[in-house]
């Protein structure tokens, strides 16, 4: 049954009939217990976190869930993308079982996406199946990774190539939580909110434009509007296509290219909104390339990402530079028969999947690359 919930600063609905769930949108959320009233009943509760997270946000989200469940059990994974593997995955598991916890009890995932990908994908396979909740803490799982139901752990030779699609029962984005974000961090959420201008909505890019010292500094009205407004766009998509048989692939605008920078460096060495703003410079330049956008068009984008404290340089993989991307490319889930398929910007604020010659693949990398 879908899950009811008190009403909140603001609300967006992710449509999906009976796994339909609300996004709650707003400052203070987290330490609130109202916040959680109207999920499954349970006796237990397990909080997923990290060593970085947990010291900061864990305890007031102990206190709030206290009146909800007779237990509430808190685990803390090591920090870091590195760690978004199957032994890790393990820990949670192992926390579960050791303390006998049933098929109802619910997970709440307290982190960024590395934390939500993980406790998702744990809480779809528990006893094949059980509850959870996102509260995500990064700016990036507010405006993406906990809305959606994409869960995931890496394979060495893969990003997110273990998962599956299974929904939260709510998203609790508390505003006042961004507050302790590394700068860097803050940076590496603008990709994905900048991500959302060019594939579905060009107004707001020039909002985004506009309004970027205020997010930087973390104006809050800034961030509520920047988190709302990429999760509708984002509910718009994942309502029409939940498994990504076709339209939620423009969400990976960016992705192609960032996929293979994060493989390619290892994981953890470039972030992965760092990857993805990089990545969106690589797939705007094959976009005009392939003469679907102008010089013009890259160059605002570029301009954005670069003022957004992200870089729009790719890095050098290997000696065969343009090789190992291509190599890393054709990984990418959204492969066919061994054909890349690339989001490339088709007329601003439209986005198209398509395949692209190798050599002119080869001509971007070449372009976009720092030189060896
Ligand atoms: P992250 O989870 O590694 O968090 C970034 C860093 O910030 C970590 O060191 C974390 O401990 C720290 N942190 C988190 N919240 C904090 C806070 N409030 N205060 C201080 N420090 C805090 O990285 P991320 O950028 O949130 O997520 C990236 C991951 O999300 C990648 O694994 C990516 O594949 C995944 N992702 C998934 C989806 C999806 O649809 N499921 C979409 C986009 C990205
Ligand atoms: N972050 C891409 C998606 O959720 O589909």
């Amino acid at each position: 049954m879908p899950s009811t919930a008190p009403t909140a600063a603001q609300r967006v609905t992710i449509a999906l009939g009976e796994r339909s769930y609300p996004i709650l949108i707003g400052p203070g959320l987290l330490g609130q217990p109202d916040t959680y009233a109207g999920l499954p009943v349970a006796a237990t509760a397990l909080i997923v976190s990290n060593t970085t997270v947990a010291p900061l946000h864990a305890e007031r989200l102990q206190r709030a869930l206290a009146p909800h469940y007779s237990r509430v059990l808190q685990l803390a994974l090591p920090d870091g993308e590195t760690y978004k593997d199957w032994a890790h995955l393990q820990r949670i598991f192992d926390t579960l079982l050791a303390h006998a916890c049933d098929r109802k009890t619910v997970l709440f995932a307290l982190g960024g996406g590395v934390v939500g990908d993980m406790t998702g994908f744990a809480a779809a396979s528990y006893m094949r199946g059980v509850p959870f909740v996102q509260v995500p803490t990064t700016l990036l799982a507010q405006v993406d990774s906990s809305v959606g139901g994409k869960t995931a752990i890496n394979h060495p030779l893969g990003k997110n190539m273990i998962g599956a699609f299974y929904q939260p029962q709510r998203v609790v984005c508390d505003l006042d939580v961004l507050g302790t974000l590394p700068a860097r961090e803050l940076s590496a959420g603008l990709a994905e909110v900048i991500k959302y201008g060019p594939i579905a909505d060009m107004a707001f890019l020039d909002w985004i434009e506009a309004q970027l010292p205020a997010l930087l500094a973390r104006q809050p009205q800034a961030l509520a509007h920047a988190v709302q407004r990429s999760c509708e766009i984002k509910a718009h998509v994942v309502g029409q296509d939940e498994r990504e048989s076709g339209l939620r692939a423009i969400l990976n605008f960016g992705h192609t290219f960032g996929h293979a920078i994060e493989a390619g460096m290892g994981y953890g060495a470039w972030l992965h909104g760092e990857a993805v703003g990089c990545g969106m410079v690589m797939a705007a330049e094959l976009s005009a390339r392939l003469g679907l956008v102008d010089a013009a068009f890259v160059a605002r984008l570029k301009r954005l990402i670069q003022a957004a404290g992200l870089p729009v340089t790719g890095p050098q993989l290997a000696e065969d530079n343009a090789g190992r991307y291509i190599e890393l490319m054709r990984l990418d889930k959204k492969s066919e028969a061994g054909e890349i398929k690339f989001v490339l910007i088709d007329g601003p604020g439209r986005a198209a999947v398509r395949g692209a010659p190798d050599a002119l693949v080869r001509e971007v990398i070449d372009h976009c690359c720092a030189p060896a």
